[in-house]
């Protein structure tokens, strides 16, 4: 299915673009699910940041306040950035996937998270392509499993290619390929998602292992 995407836009105006997206089933609810998200969740920060950060999908809060990372895993993260150096002014945040995937099978129930398949990834990379040509960053950084296996390809492995620094995009079709509209040479640093440190057995080192990744990010930014 072609996507609304407009070509040469800002991001406001992608972001208005994605509001109608129906490029997978993610835009309404899902099968044994009782209800469907509330609204796409585009990205947050500065549009000519130098460094842009991949996430995985919205959560609950997220969907609901139609911006990404503002719920538990976001202050986590907030807290790694400051930790780490990183102003989030000079940021650009956005996700994989831009529908909040989860199953709610009892009215009012809650709404469990379900994570991405590589085919809604796959649907809503064109978003993705089309942010990262706009903001055109010199630094990427996937945030969890997902993210980078959406940027690098379905080899990737967090536990193996976290904190260290690659170049993108990758040799391997990944869909981002060489668009010749990028202008400058990307690093990519893939990190854990925050959301896998609150859930680490010890949240602690797993912290420290996310601040460590950020500090290489801003020292690539120095
Ligand atoms: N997890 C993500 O990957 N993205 C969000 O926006 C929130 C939680």
């Amino acid at each position: 299915m072609s996507l609304p995407i407009p070509r040469g836009v800002s991001i406001d105006a992608l972001r208005t673009a994605s509001l109608s997206c129906q490029g997978c089933e993610l835009h309404q609810a899902q099968p044994g699910s009782l209800s469907g998200p509330t609204q796409t969740v585009f990205s947050k920060g500065n549009p000519a940041a130098r460094v842009v950060f991949v996430g995985e999908q919205p959560g609950d809060m997220e969907d609901r306040a139609g911006v990404p990372f503002v719920g538990p895993a976001g202050q986590l993260f907030d807290r790694a950035m400051a930790e780490a150096g990183i102003d989030p002014r000079q940021a650009y945040v956005t996700n994989s996937v831009k529908h909040f995937r989860f199953l709610q099978d009892r009215p009012n129930g809650r709404r469990i998270h379900k994570t991405p398949d590589a085919t809604h990834v796959e649907a809503c990379k064109p978003w993705l392509r089309a942010e990262l040509t706009i903001v055109d960053p010199e630094v990427i950084v996937a945030l969890g499993a997902t993210a980078g296996r959406a940027l690098v390809g379905p080899q990737f492995r967090v536990t193996r290619d976290r904190g260290k620094v690659m170049p993108w995009p990758p040799s391997g079709d990944a869909g981002f390929g060489s668009d010749p509209s990028r202008r400058r040479a990307v690093s990519l640093v893939a990190t854990s998602h925050p959301s896998a440190v609150l859930r680490a057995d010890n949240q602690e080192a797993a912290y420290k292992e996310l601040v460590a990744d950020l500090q290489l990010v801003a020292r690539l930014l120095a």
